[in-house]
């Protein structure tokens, strides 16, 4: 079976050594923009984050498409025929790196640490004591990163109010009942550019962004109107609109705004091989396929 592994963080050779301890019948092959019809005519299997354009139609064979990552909206190509279907990884480790880093960004600003930081710029050691944190926070997507978020705070002393599709009532509610909002929302036509200046003004005045799900989730223009304004105290943003984020991009210059290279959790690439190498069992096995996304809904 051969199977296309498009470009991505992971260089292709990573996954060479679990894809031959496979023992399973499959011909790895490297996308690269010279590759031929005649040589995509067969593949039948993608692994990949995102696929360049016009790839996915020149794929007649294809029978699976699987994400290296939890988000699967850049492998959701126009041209990719309606029967395929889409899976993505499901890693509980990387849950857990997200949690880590939200909790991180969490605590740091419910318990003043830039205020500290630049008292220490000034050696000057004056106390101002801060509560333990307590404050609510809102997590915005209740799935797989959601859940692990959530479990965190709530076990670092947060209190946690949870929104998603199928819960937690009005969004414009949840947002003003908390200190710290988290998005961990798939990105989808209903969830791009949520956050804008209408949900900043529904925020409580000082409360604190952190996104790790998608940086389109985020009208730019609108979060720095309102950190500015000091309707919001800040944002730490690992991910943003235009991924590596141009060096002119005013994000990066406005103070409370804390940004990071999409860093705060990747699954391994062991981990990625052991997923699709299953998925690939189960395909020729006849069997279903795991973590499958709905296409239509887009996550
Ligand atoms: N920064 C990083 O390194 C990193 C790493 C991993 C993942 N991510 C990103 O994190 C995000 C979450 O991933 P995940 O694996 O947790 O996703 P998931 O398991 O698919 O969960 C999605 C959650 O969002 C909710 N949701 C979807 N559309 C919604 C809408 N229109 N309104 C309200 N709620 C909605 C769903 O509600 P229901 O439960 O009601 O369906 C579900 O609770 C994705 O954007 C992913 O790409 C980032």
């Amino acid at each position: 079976m051969k199977v296309l592994v498009l470009p991505h963080s992971t260089p292709f050779e990573r996954y060479l050594p679990a894809f031959e301890a496979a023992g399973i019948d499959m011909e790895p092959l490297a996308w690269t923009r010279d590759l031929a019809d005649a040589e995509l005519a067969d593949v039948e299997a993608v692994l990949g984050w995102q696929f360049p354009s016009g790839v996915a139609g020149r794929l007649p064979r294809l029978r699976w498409v699987c994400a290296v990552s939890a988000g699967v909206e850049k492998l959701l190509a126009p041209d990719l025929a309606p029967h395929v279907p889409v899976s993505r990884i499901v890693d509980r480790e990387q849950g857990r790196g997200i949690a880590q880093f939200v909790a991180m960004m969490a605590l740091r600003h419910a318990r003043h640490l830039p205020l500290y930081e630049a008292q220490q710029r000034d050696r000057q050691w004056l106390r101002v004591p801060v509560d333990m944190a307590r404050n609510p926070v809102a997590v915005l997507g209740m799935g797989e990163m959601g859940r692990a978020v959530a479990e965190m705070l709530r076990a670092v002393g947060f209190e946690v109010l949870g929104w998603s599709r199928s819960g937690g009532g009005s969004l414009a509610e949840v947002l003003g009942a908390a200190d710290i909002v988290v998005c961990a929302l798939p990105l989808t036509p209903e969830t791009d550019g949520l956050l804008n200046a209408e949900r900043f003004a529904q925020m409580r005045r000082g409360a604190y962004l952190i996104n790790i799900a998608r940086g389109a989730h985020v009208v730019d223009a609108d979060l720095i109107a309102a950190v500015k304004s000091g309707q919001l105290a800040g944002a730490a943003l690992d991910v943003q609109r235009r991924e590596p984020l141009p060096a002119e991009d005013p994000l990066w210059a406005v103070p409370g705004i804390t940004i990071t290279p999409h860093i705060a959790s990747q699954s391994s690439p062991e981990t990625i091989a052991a997923q699709f190498i299953e998925g690939l069992k189960r395909l020729q096995r006849g069997e279903p396929l795991l973590n499958v996304v709905d296409k239509v809904r887009g996550y």
